[in-house]
């Protein structure tokens, strides 16, 4: 199902309260099922606010003027909870203490799709190829709250992996992570490529290599 656009943003204009300009303007652009997309742009240019936009954050829990039209998969998303809309489209945050709400790691991989009734075995399926991918499988029965923060970034990564929604945002995930986790990860998201679209925000240049497109907001 590779080449099939999967995501279609358009005319989307996005500021804060505080803000006089437009933060996001006039911006559009289409992504197709099998890409691997960069947002850059140095701190405050909006990849943050961007990539919650895309997913509904902004405006459903974090208030803002909003326009424009996001479409997933044929579907126009604003019309759906975020609950509803998470298979089609979910994000991991920059900041992982944001995000992870379980005691063990292994309750975090499985709330996703439990909640979205997948079976059993399929969960523990996807639990174990993407932990053993990102290699935290030995992490799987810690507590969360004794992670480094590279680990806890690593969790909200392979949450986000386990739940698998159609298009995967991911906020600044190489923050933090050594080098051995990044090319972990890396080749974690080329074993998923192949049926995901993945827009990952970054100041850096780790993932130039294996990116299709570069979009860097000013
Ligand atoms: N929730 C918010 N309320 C008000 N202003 C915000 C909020 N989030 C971000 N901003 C402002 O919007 C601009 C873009 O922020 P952000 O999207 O976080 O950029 P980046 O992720 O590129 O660092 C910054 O000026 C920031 O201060
Ligand atoms: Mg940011």
């Amino acid at each position: 199902m590779s080449n099939k656009i999967i995501l279609k943003a358009t005319h989307i204009f996005s500021k804060f309260a505080s803000q006089k300009e437009w933060l996001l303007k006039d911006f559009s652009f289409d992504a197709k099922t099998g890409e691997i997309i960069l947002i850059k742009g140095d701190n405050g240019s909006g990849k943050t606010t961007l990539l919650s936009l895309l997913c509904g954050i902004v405006p459903k829990e974090i208030k803002a003027e909003a326009r424009g039209k996001i479409i997933i998969n044929g579907i126009d998303i604003s019309n759906l909870t975020l609950a509803q809309s998470s298979p089609l489209i979910s994000m991991t945050f920059q900041e992982p203490d944001y995000q992870l709400s379980f005691p063990k790691v292994i309750h975090e991989l499985a709330f996703g799709p439990e909640n979205l009734n997948i079976e059993r075995q399929k969960i523990e399926d996807r639990i174990t190829n993407v932990t053993e991918l990102l290699k935290i499988d030995h992490l799987l029965y810690k507590d969360i709250a004794t992670l480094s923060y590279g680990q806890k970034k690593l969790v909200t990564i392979a949450s986000i992996l386990t739940l698998s929604p159609k298009v995967l945002l991911l906020d600044e995930p190489d923050d933090g992570l050594t080098v051995a986790s990044l090319e972990n990860l890396k080749r974690c998201i080329s074993c998923f490529q192949k049926d995901k679209l993945f827009i990952i925000s970054t100041t850096k240049s780790y993932f130039n290599d294996v990116a299709d497109r570069i979009i860097t907001l000013s």
